[in-house]
């Protein structure tokens, strides 16, 4: 069913936004761009509420903003699950839709929440590359971080090309595209298919398989930061994984070593 904004009256107090741009990448996933509202702001990294005016009492899923905080639109990276309470719906967006935004924005995954570091670790599985889509567009991260490793592991490698897309885009970027050649580093692996590298980031940095790719010293406090972004277990392991290296968790009022967000799931 094509949403329309005049089926339903647009709740008090959230944005009614309309869509940009759709492309699907495989059968689960896809993203989207909104127009973005001139009183909102928010860190790069943040998530917020979305939903779609369908229904009296439109349901709302938190989503990370995957685009940075001085775009002029609105960018998110979803899954699409044919029962999803949201998802079946969203993932039949077109250009010229409404989809509605709460004003509020929130989240663990910014800069601020990190104490100054070397290198910055971006763990994602899956969706979880959302937040760091933002934050590798945000020049601020490249002056705090002198590199920045985005990790994305997935099932698939169909599942890689949003993130591949986007740091190849990045190289030419006028704004970030000279610190993103020189300081970001992209270290894809897959699960259940053939690849380069293949197998989960725990077991990556368990074997120190990626520090030897990467041909840098394993994680340490005094040097490394790290943001995590995936499943409930991914971030329980990797964060397990963190502490094992000697990294503390921090939050935006007591910024530390590490910080870990739980992507959306429908
Ligand atoms: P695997 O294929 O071995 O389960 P999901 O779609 O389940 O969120 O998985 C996305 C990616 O995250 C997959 O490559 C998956 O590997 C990996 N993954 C799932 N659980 C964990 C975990 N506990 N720790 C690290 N990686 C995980």
């Amino acid at each position: 069913q094509p949403v329309k904004p005049q089926d339903f009256a647009i709740p008090a107090g959230v944005f009614a936004e309309t869509v940009t741009e759709v492309q699907h990448y495989t059968d689960h996933l896809f993203r989207f761009r909104i127009t973005r509202p001139a009183s909102f702001r928010f860190r790069s990294g943040e998530f917020v509420m979305i939903g779609l005016p369908n229904a009296e009492k439109p349901v709302f899923r938190a989503y990370s903003i995957a685009s940075p905080s001085w775009d002029e639109e609105i960018e998110f990276f979803s899954i699409k699950v044919p029962d999803g309470p949201l998802t079946q719906h969203l993932q039949k967006l077109r250009e010229g839709d409404t989809v509605l935004m709460r004003r509020k924005p929130t989240g663990t995954l910014v800069n601020d929440a990190l104490l100054p570091g070397k290198r910055l670790y971006m763990f994602s599985t899956g969706t979880g590359i959302a937040p760091f889509a933002s934050l590798i567009r945000d020049p601020e991260t490249y002056e705090k971080f002198d590199e920045v490793i985005l990790t994305h592991t997935c099932r698939q490698v169909a599942e890689l090309r949003y993130g591949q897309e986007l740091v190849a885009a990045l190289q030419d970027d006028p704004l970030v595209g000279e610190m993103a050649r020189a300081q970001l580093r992209h270290y894809c692996s897959v699960t259940r298919e053939a690849f380069p590298v293949t197998g989960r980031i725990t077991d990556l940095m368990e074997s120190g398989k990626i520090f030897e790719d990467l041909g840098v010293a394993p994680i340490a406090p005094e040097t490394d930061r790290g943001m995590i972004c995936g499943s409930m277990m991914m971030l329980r392991d990797t964060k397990a994984q963190l502490e094992a290296f000697g990294l503390e968790e921090g939050a935006n009022n007591k910024p530390a070593t590490f910080v870990v967000e739980r992507a959306f799931v429908d």
